[in-house]
């Protein structure tokens, strides 16, 4: 029988019924650790008192009233945005993949107003950007796009943190680059802290615009407010997601100069893009990260997580690398380990297995001192048991 839900996940057989914090239960009360935060969506932990007051209260208020009228906490949203960024303007949307979509567009009209009828974008080995036509395309992993050619062109595909390889595209189509500050569903790949930099020199120099997608990144998930912020850089475009509603649905599209100007009205739009309640939502989360200190607390966090595993891993024979920003962290095995996610099931810990072999952890940010040791032991445990005689 077709199961009424298309197959579209190879999930874990397991549901929750309620999470608090780091924490979740299933149906028989079993507790288990959320490490990934719904894919680095609930930043501030499940069931966030600030932000279910919030939504509750706008449920009972408002929830839609749609783009044909001004919505106040759009404005205030956006505002919000743009001072945290220093960026000039947003485009509301509801997912990572709308938000990349956005940015695209930005490029093509940006690429028209210059007299470029077929504009290209600079694009990653190894990148994620969402799963619609132009954003799967734009991926730099093959499995992403198996079977949905053809694929949207203009893209211009080069290798991971190689600005040389930027630099020696020569292309006169080329518009833009879209690129994450670090890759997540890549395998958590950090590039040296020269790579934005020297990006937005050959962006400046060639009249390009720098497109950073920060759906995973930003939001303090690298230990900063955005992925940028560790640099001294200003993006022309940068787009955000998951963290915003801290799991209520919302993406947004910022940009900046130029850019700013490219999609006026009737360019582009989405029905249910920055309404009142997802709105409501992400400025109760910006305003817990910075009331509560988040952001510091994640930097200090993944700090601490990042030696002390590297320290309780060292010499393993089968772990290859220990990676990370902020609480954005990899640890890579020498093979395939994608059964490690059940393994981590079992022993009662959410992680994820990302790019076949690195283990990724994104906790949230409001973890106590005991919670990251618990944490910090039990993925150990977890990888020392799992690598133990293989
Ligand atoms: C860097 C990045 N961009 C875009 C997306 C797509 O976001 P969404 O699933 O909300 O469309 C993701 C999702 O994992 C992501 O990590």
């Amino acid at each position: 029988m077709t199961e009424p839900v298309m197959p579209t996940y190879a999930r874990l057989p397991v549901a929750f019924e309620r999470g608090a914090g780091a924490w979740l239960w299933d149906a028989q009360d079993k507790r288990y650790f959320d490490a990934i935060s719904g894919v680095a969506v609930c930043s501030l932990g499940h069931a966030h008192p600030a932000v279910a007051r919030a939504i509750s209260e706008q449920a009972r208020t408002l929830v839609h009233t749609s783009n044909l009228y001004r919505i106040d906490l759009q404005e205030q949203l956006a505002a919000e945005l743009c001072r945290l960024s220093g960026l000039d303007n947003a485009f509301f949307c509801n997912s990572g993949a709308e938000a990349n979509e956005a940015a695209l567009k930005i490029a093509r009209r940006y690429g028209h107003s210059r007299s470029i009828a077929a504009p290209a974008v600079i694009v990653m080995d190894g990148s994620f950007h969402g799963r619609t036509l132009a954003t799967l395309s734009a991926t730099g992993n093959p499995k992403v796009q198996d079977g949905f050619e053809p694929l949207v062109g203009g893209f211009v595909r080069v290798p991971y943190g190689d600005a040389a390889a930027v630099s020696a595209v020569d292309d006169p189509n080329v518009v833009a680059i879209l690129v994450e500050p670090v890759q997540g569903e890549g395998g958590v790949r950090v590039p040296s802290s020269d790579y934005l930099p020297a990006l937005r020199r050959l962006c400046d120099e060639r009249g390009w615009l720098l497109m950073l997608d920060e759906v995973q990144t930003g939001l303090g998930r690298t230990g900063a407010w955005f992925g940028f912020r560790h640099h001294d850089i200003l993006p022309d475009v940068m787009t955000l997601a998951k963290a915003l509603g801290n799991g209520v649905p919302i993406g947004a599209c910022l940009a900046r100069g130029a850019a700013s100007e490219m999609l006026t009205a009737g360019k582009h739009a989405s029905t249910f893009g920055g309404n009142p309640l997802a709105c409501r939502a992400a400025l109760t989360v910006l305003e817990t990260l910075r009331e509560e200190h988040l952001i510091e607390r994640a930097a200090e966090l993944g700090q601490r997580l990042l030696t002390d595993l590297r320290e309780k891993l060292a010499g393993h024979p089968r772990v290859t690398d220990i990676r990370g920003k902020g609480l954005m962290i990899g640890i890579e095995l020498d093979a395939p380990c994608a059964d490690l996610v059940a393994k981590g099931l079992e022993q009662g810990f959410l992680i994820n297995v990302t790019a076949d072999r690195t283990l990724r952890l994104l906790p949230p940010f409001i973890l106590s001192d005991d919670e990251t040791l618990y944490l910090r032991d039990g993925i150990a445990r977890l990888v020392a048991d799992y690598t133990a005689g293989r």
